[in-house]
């Protein structure tokens, strides 16, 4: 039953899928959600469930999701019907497919207003406006630019915009060429700031409080941020993966494919801890600020260095270009559904998604201003603004239980010899590591990290 293509089309060139896949994955997730969530977090501890969350739980997810998309060749929702009616089984297995386009565009919304004060920070940097300045005057330049709603609905507006014109093209002429050229550049760039903050006494610092795990600091939510983020920073769970896993042409190797994107991912987000944490201690900022500290680090770094306007409107202009990749893959599922199920044009699927996205996300620009007190509760068990809100039901709730459901659909539900046959490992015991990891570790792993909150 399998088709040989996509109607989307195919990858031009094998690695291609691994720079779409890696352009997916290495997003604002790394560079502003990783340090920021290290910090709030208490340090190294939640680092180190992080790296026991990637290899043991989100490579193997990677990998059975790619296998998914590859051997559905449709999008997402239409692959896990396919796949569930080759298994016998039920068809609300779909229900993997239709979770994950809502979860893509909850997280649009909330990615795209972040990435618009990344836009925002392109402009002001290159206007010079960080030169000389001092910490105060860093966070007061950030906290003006949250309280203005007009100003951050602009910024996202401006960023979904891209976005779309992107997803509206297609795979091709879109995604390969920007991917190709701005991940190395970003990776150099992270690369010389690394450099930069080595040579700044506060390193060890900022070493120590990644590396140098306290025990006593890890909670049972710390534990859930820390799964729930090896999700959203490896695009899993929702179907990103999947939907370009359709994309994907035989006869690549699976396994090395998902370690190269799993490694480049976190090593990204480890050097923008580094750097950004090093800034922190250097001068005396408080490491749990939370969403605004790379916003109110980095500039600080640029502010100080030699030819910092320069190189801080490059760095800021990559990050938006590395959320940019990002982005168009957490719009792809639903429209590449949309294309196959409905009479709807790609042109019109992705302006629709747009429109829904776009509306969610001013929800999540108000949220710092004018609607900062309007919380959303449930009992006494958390009372969050509209944009903690969306994030934390996505990263915390929709892609775990994505990936559990992937999980037991690939290691318990799928025929066996198909399994075996797609993900193509060609050591025996490879494919049994994978294949214990997918049917016990992952789910159990999951499972009692998800119920934990509700068991205290
Ligand atoms: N992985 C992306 C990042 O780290 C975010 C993302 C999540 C993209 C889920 C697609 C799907 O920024």
């Amino acid at each position: 039953m399998t088709t040989p293509q996509s109607i989307h089309g195919i990858w031009t060139a094998r690695w291609t899928f691994i720079l779409a896949a890696t352009g997916s994955a290495v997003g604002l997730g790394n560079i502003w959600k990783f340090p920021y969530m290290t910090g709030v977090n208490g340090g190294a501890a939640f680092v180190l469930v992080y790296l026991l969350c990637i290899t043991a739980i989100g490579i193997p997810v990677m990998l059975a999701e790619i296998l998914l998309g590859r051997r559905g060749r449709a999008s997402p929702i239409n692959t896990m019907h396919k796949l569930a009616e080759e298994a016998g089984a039920t068809k609300f297995w779909g229900g993997i497919g239709w979770m994950g386009a809502l979860a893509g565009m909850l997280i649009l919304s909330f990615y795209s207003v972040v990435a618009g004060w990344a836009v925002a920070y392109t402009w002001l940097t290159a206007q010079g406006a960080f030169t000389g300045e001092s910490a105060e005057q860093v966070s007061t330049t950030f906290g003006n630019l949250l309280a203005n709603p007009r100003e951050l609905v602009w910024w996202h507006t401006l960023f979904m915009a891209m976005t779309l014109s992107v997803v509206v093209h297609g795979i091709h002429k879109g995604l390969e060429r920007a991917v190709r050229i701005l991940m190395p550049l970003l990776f150099l760039m992270l690369l010389g700031l690394l450099v930069y903050a080595m040579t700044q006494d506060a390193f060890g610092q900022s070493l120590a409080f990644m590396f140098a795990v306290d025990f006593s600091k890890l909670s049972g939510d710390s534990i859930l941020s820390a799964l729930g983020h090896s999700f959203f920073t490896l695009s899993l769970g929702m179907g990103a993966i999947m939907a370009y896993g359709a994309y994907m042409a035989r006869g690549q190797n699976l396994a090395k494919t998902v370690v190269t994107i799993g490694v480049l991912d976190t090593v990204v987000a480890l050097m923008a801890g580094l750097v950004i944490f090093t800034i922190v201690f250097q001068n005396g900022l408080e490491p749990a600020a939370g969403p605004s500290l790379m916003f109110q680090t980095l500039p600080l770094a640029f502010a100080k260095m030699p030819g910092g306007a320069l190189i801080g409107t490059v760095f800021f202009l990559l990050v938006v270009f590395a959320a940019w990749t990002s982005a168009i893959s957490l719009g792809e599922p639903v429209v590449a559904w949309a294309v196959e199920s409905t009479r709807l044009t790609r042109l019109q699927a992705a302006l629709i998604v747009g429109v829904i996205a776009w509306t969610l996300g001013v929800g999540c620009a108000l949220a710092f201003n004018l609607w900062s007190d309007v919380k959303f509760s449930v009992g006494n068990l958390f009372s969050l603004n509209f944009f903690d809100l969306l994030d934390k039901l996505t990263t915390n709730i929709m892609l775990p239980l994505g990936g559990l459901l992937i999980c037991i659909f690939v290691g318990w539900v799928m025929d066996r010899a198909i399994v075996r046959a797609e993900a193509d490992l060609h050591h025996p015991q490879l494919y049994r590591v994978w294949s214990f990891l997918v049917q016990i570790v992952a789910p159990v792993g999951i499972l009692v990290v998800m119920l934990n909150p509700l068991l205290q």
